[in-house]
């Protein structure tokens, strides 16, 4: 367990040392497993490796600034059984022990636990990795340049890194707030008096402030769900700074890195979200695509974070017709087994022309599909197993038998694909690699196991 000494802000390393976030409390491991949004390994390689990322490979993961262990945890549990590691890093020790005893909960053996600077990677000999995770770290250095660039070095040549930084104009009262906080001076008081202050100032704020307003509302509930370490992490961070999506275009480039996609509320990059004036949305639609995304953002005015994948290089997209693909239902995130058994019998019963809007609370989402013919002996025959070739072959007997006129199946199989992949419901991978774990058999990972006599292994810290 090296711990490098050298280059980080010490103000940061000691907030995080006092406040390791996100709050969490290993027991809690016993009960679910946390999913964080762009660790889902099927969806990484759905993105970033035409779908072919096989996990009986060994697939090697940093999760740069990894703080109380969600995103090491969770990448951990799906690599479980599987030759692959994960190397957690962070400067946070205080962090680090949190995210050590949530593995020992779940009985995993293998992460690798590194107390240390990002900006150290070069020195600390951890090798190259096929994926980087690197969330809420990048925008709290000095440098985000040089974080960026010294992250990326330790990628493989066809490796590719998911980030999350803040997005700036969701984030409008978030940085009013912090004002107002320094507002109050305070360099030398206690940090559980402006604790306090923060919060009395919190619950008084008029509903005219952009923190009560703003496109984020804080709303009472919210307020009063707040620790004392997601407050110190919004409102009184040392060092924060935020990215427009044109700001953002400009870091990859300097970094030498190209943007693969966003994928976390994806609609909000795209113009239509937010313009229904045909005229307008033609003028737009003659610009580049970054032009484009950068015009939804400050339009909707309500993105406060950015989600995405980047790389030395723009990987190729799986082909969505290649019929020897294998597309299935992803079962992380938003949408769970249950949800995924109440659409199926929903669209399968659903009136054919129908547009459904489907909501789904665990991730917060919803999309549209539209009910066509076939619609529903997709969803009987996508069994994750099936190839896009037996699927279609399936349908089309079916169809027949029912009387349905030729339909140009390829077609309303993109279509599907289209409305559903763009909240990840539904993905592909190749044909060749094994089916990524679903949340029922992550989590039974670490469960107690039945011993023959029926006794449960007890499963402390
Ligand atoms: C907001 S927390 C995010 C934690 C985690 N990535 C997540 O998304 O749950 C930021 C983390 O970055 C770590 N950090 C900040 N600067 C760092 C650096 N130079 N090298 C490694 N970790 C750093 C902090 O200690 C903290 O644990």
């Amino acid at each position: 367990m090296p711990d490098s000494s050298s280059r980080y802000h010490p103000a940061v390393r000691a907030q995080y040392e006092s406040f390791p976030y996100p709050p969490r409390n290993p027991a809690d491991e016993l009960a679910r497993l946390l999913l964080t949004e762009m660790d889902a390994l099927g969806k990484v390689s759905y993105y970033c490796f035409q779908g072919r990322l096989d996990l009986r490979e060994n697939i090697r993961i940093l999760v740069a600034g990894g703080g109380t262990g969600d995103a090491a945890i969770f990448l951990a549990e799906q690599l479980r059984g599987h030759p692959g590691e994960v190397v957690y890093l962070d400067i946070s020790r205080a962090s680090m022990e949190i995210a050590m005893a949530r593995a020992r909960v779940r009985k995993l053996d293998n992460i690798r636990w590194v107390s240390g600077s990002l900006l150290d990677i070069p020195q600390l000999d951890l090798g190259c990795f096929d994926y980087i995770n690197c969330s809420g770290v990048l925008h709290h250095l000095e440098d985000p340049v040089e974080g960026l660039r010294v992250t990326a070095s330790a990628l493989a040549p066809r490796g590719v890194l998911g980030i999350m930084v803040y997005a700036k104009y969701g984030r409008t009262g978030v940085y009013h707030f912090q004002e107002l906080m320094r507002l109050f001076g305070g360099e030398d008081t206690e940090l559980a008096e402006i604790l306090g202050v923060a919060r009395s100032l919190i619950h008084s704020l008029p509903n005219t402030h952009t923190l009560k307003c703003g496109p984020i509302p804080l709303t009472s509930q919210k307020a009063a769900e707040l620790e004392d370490a997601d407050i110190v992490d919004l409102f009184l961070h040392p060092q924060d700074r935020a990215y427009t999506v044109s700001e953002l275009y400009d870091w990859l480039h300097s970094c030498n890195l190209e943007l693969v996609d966003f994928v976390c509320s994806r609609h909000l990059y795209e113009p239509e979200t937010h313009v229904d004036d045909s005229q307008l949305l033609g003028l737009i639609g003659r610009l580049p695509r970054p032009q484009q995304q950068a015009i939804a953002e400050n339009m909707g005015g309500n993105l406060y974070k950015h989600v995405f994948y980047t790389g030395k290089a723009t990987p190729r997209r799986i082909d969505v017709d290649d019929l020897n693909n294998i597309p299935y239902f992803c079962d992380l995130v938003p949408l769970s087994a249950e949800e995924r058994r109440l659409l199926q019998e929903y669209v399968m019963a659903a009136p054919i022309g129908r547009k459904c809007r489907l909501h789904f609370p665990r991730g917060n989402s919803s999309f549209e599909i539209q009910i066509t013919p076939t619609t529903g002996l997709f969803f009987r025959f996508i069994d994750g197993q099936r190839t896009l070739g037996k699927i279609i072959k399936l349908v089309q007997r079916h169809a027949r038998a029912a009387g349905i006129q030729r339909p140009d199946l390829k077609k309303e199989f993109r279509q599907l694909f289209r409305q559903m992949s763009c909240k990840h419901a539904l993905l592909l991978r190749g044909r060749t690699v094994p089916a990524y774990k679903t949340y029922a058999e992550l989590q039974a990972g670490c469960k107690p196991r039945r011993h023959p006599e029926g006794l449960a292994e007890s499963g402390g810290l």
